[in-house]
This record gives C-alpha cells, structure tokens and sequence, in this order.
C-alpha cells in the first residue's frame, strides 16, 4: 500500500514538494502546558511512567502546531533503569545513576530480556498514542544507542567529554564491550515491544557519538546500531529507522550505510548545503537547524530555516532542530519555524 503520511513517505526515500517537520523535545519545559503536566505527574521520571500523562505531553506539541510526527515520551536513561540502575533527576542538573565501573558491577546489570516489566507503561503510552494520534501523524519511538547510554551508566551522569566511559574503554575494554553488547541486546527488546505497541517508527539517539574517534567511531557508535537496526529490520520488515550519530562531523559521509538506518538525523555542526551533497545522496536525512533560533528568532530565523530546506529540496529530507529545544525557547518561534517551513 502506498503511504500517505508525510514522514514515511520521506523515509521511504520521496523527494517531497514541502518537507515533513517535527522538532526533537518538542514535547518539553518551553511549554506551558507540559510544565503543568510535569507538575500534576510529580517529577519527570513519575511523568514518563504514567502513561496517560505521557500520553498527554506527547499530544500537546502536536494539538498547538500540528507537527507531522510525535515522539513518545519517556528518557533514554529508562532503560538503564530498566536493566537494574538506579535513576533519579536533579532538579536543574540533570540525570544521577548508579555507576557500573568493573566486572563486578556489570554482573548487577539483568538480562536483556528482564526489562519488560519494568517498561511496561511506556509500551502502554504508546499503545495510547496509537489510538489517540490523528491519522496524519507519524508515532515514532526511540531509544538511546548503547555508547550514549553506556557513558551514563559508567560515569553516573552527564559529562562533557565522556571521560569515564573512555577510561573504562582503555583499562578493561572486556567489561566495556560487555556492557554494550547488553544494551544492544536490550534495546532490540525494548524497541521490538515499541513497534509492537504501534511505535511505526524508532529513533536511535548517539548523543556523544562524536567523542568516539577513529576504529572506536566504528566499533561502538556504528556497529551497534547496525546490529539494532538489522535485527528489527528482520523482525519487522519495513520497519522505517532513524539514526542520530551527534557530532560525527566528515562521518556522517557513508552513515547510511554503516548502520543500516533509512534516515541519518543531522546537527547543526554541518552544514545543509554540504549533508546535501555528502550524506543525502545516500538517503533521507533529518535536521538541521540549531536550536537557538527557537530562543532568537526573527529574520534570521527565518533566513536559517529557508537556507536548509532549499538545500535540500532536491532530496529525501524531514525538517527538524539539530539538537533538542531548550527550555528558554519562545513557542512562538516554533510556530514561526513551522511557517516558513510550509510556506504559510
Ligand atoms: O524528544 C522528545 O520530546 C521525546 C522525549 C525525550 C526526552 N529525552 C524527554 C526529556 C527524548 C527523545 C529524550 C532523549 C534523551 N534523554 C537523550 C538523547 C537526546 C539528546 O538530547 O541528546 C539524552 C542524552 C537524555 C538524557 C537526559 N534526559 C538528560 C541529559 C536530561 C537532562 C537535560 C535536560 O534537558 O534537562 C534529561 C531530561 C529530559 N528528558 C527532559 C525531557 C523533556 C527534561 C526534564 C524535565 O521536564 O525536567
């Protein structure tokens, strides 16, 4: 059957007259209506696990701007809960776990196949979402890529520069190995329960692929994907995958291949005019305007926004932000965005 929404079209490698958008937190802090939600939930992580909540903050983006797709609302960082980490947010921090540093700690780490339970009312939320969603909009989920899940679980948080995990990586790479075969094995589980749910789409986020250089580029950020997205792929055939390997710069050359993605999501560390002739001869790509126009706007807003969908209008594309909107953004500016992008 021929698709007719926007998103799997682009997926499924068309070239469209007006590309499909939708924004990566697009549920989230700038929004009045998800901090009164976030609010009536408790905390964050109460809100990820409530899944009509969940429900709720996921719909709302698309009830005021009516984007093509919405992305369930959970964390990456779930599923290492999931596994046996303990996860919990500091208020205006981030992220705190408990930290896996050794061959001893990597045995408090459950099977890949343990995780179900615990996740059981984020494949609820999307079995809502799959009811509730209009019939134009694309329902994608996600998950983490087991490097950038990996660098949580060894440092215990968010890092500037990884180093724990690269120390981990150095000093004992058979416990690091390890702990990222479990998450590929676990995120094939979690992701396959997504599409069962009604997930028609996932996302895989490799957050701090770009602190992976060289040989570890290869074996840490683009193998693993590879094996998650072959093994969906078999399991579901023609089942659409994004993959976002941040902060890969000249990789991102041939990433449509090196993970077996349909679609290679782009930040604003490259440019559209360069993803055009570099990456997006290879597929359809995602991005990329940074996400500080959704604070400035504007002309240059709008000046920004015309430059990348006209780079890529000879090709495969879905409009997005480079990386998540931030909490200071002005709504108004997405609405502005959105605009320029369909030519309102
Ligand atoms: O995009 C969406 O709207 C879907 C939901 C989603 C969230 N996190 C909700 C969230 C998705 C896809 C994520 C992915 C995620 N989570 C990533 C990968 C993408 C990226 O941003 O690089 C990472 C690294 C995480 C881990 C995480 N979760 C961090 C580091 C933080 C704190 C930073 C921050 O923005 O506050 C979170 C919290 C988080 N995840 C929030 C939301 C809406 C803010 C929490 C709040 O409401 O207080």
């Amino acid at each position: 059957m021929s698709q007719t929404k926007s998103i799997l079209r682009a997926l499924a490698g068309e070239t469209l007259p007006t590309p499909p958008i939708w924004m990566m937190r697009q549920a989230g802090r700038y929004l009045p209506e998800y901090r009164a939600t976030r609010a009536e939930a408790g905390d964050f992580l109460s809100l990820c696990y409530n899944s009509e909540l969940a429900a709720e903050v996921t719909l709302q983006p698309i009830r005021r701007y009516g984007f093509d797709a919405a992305i369930l609302f959970a964390d990456i960082l779930l599923l290492p809960q999931a596994l046996g980490a303990e996860l919990w947010f500091e208020t205006g921090e981030g992220p705190r776990m408990s930290t896996i540093t050794d061959a001893a700690g990597l045995k408090t780490m459950k099977p890949a196949d343990a995780i179900h339970d615990h996740l059981a009312p984020v494949y609820e939320t999307v079995r809502i979402l799959a009811r509730e969603l209009p019939p134009e909009t694309t329902l994608i989920g996600f998950a983490g890529a087991p490097w950038t899940v990996a660098t949580y679980m060894i440092a215990g948080r968010g890092t500037p520069d990884q180093a724990p995990a690269h120390l981990l990586k150095s000093q004992d790479r058979t416990t690091f190995e390890a702990i990222i075969d479990r998450l590929t094995e676990a995120t094939i589980e979690y992701l396959s329960m997504q599409v069962e749910a009604g997930a028609e789409v996932v996302k895989l986020f490799d957050s701090w692929a770009g602190s992976l250089q060289g040989d570890d580029f290869d074996a840490y950020s683009l193998a693993p994907m590879r094996k998650i997205t072959q093994t969906l792929k078999d399991r579901h055939p023609g089942l659409p995958i994004i993959a976002f390997p941040r902060g890969a710069g000249e990789r991102y050359v041939g990433a449509h291949a090196a993970t077996g993605a349909d679609c290679i999501a782009l930040d604003d560390g490259v440019t559209a005019a360069w993803a055009a002739g570099h990456v997006q001869t290879a597929g359809c790509v995602q991005g990329n305007l940074a996400s500080s126009h959704m604070v400035t706007g504007g002309d240059t807003l709008v000046q920004e926004t015309r430059k990348i969908v006209e780079a890529l209008s000879n090709g495969p594309h879905i409009f997005n932000l480079g990386h998540g909107i931030t909490p200071d953004a002005d709504p108004e500016n997405v609405q502005l965005m959105i605009d320029t992008v369909r030519g309102n």
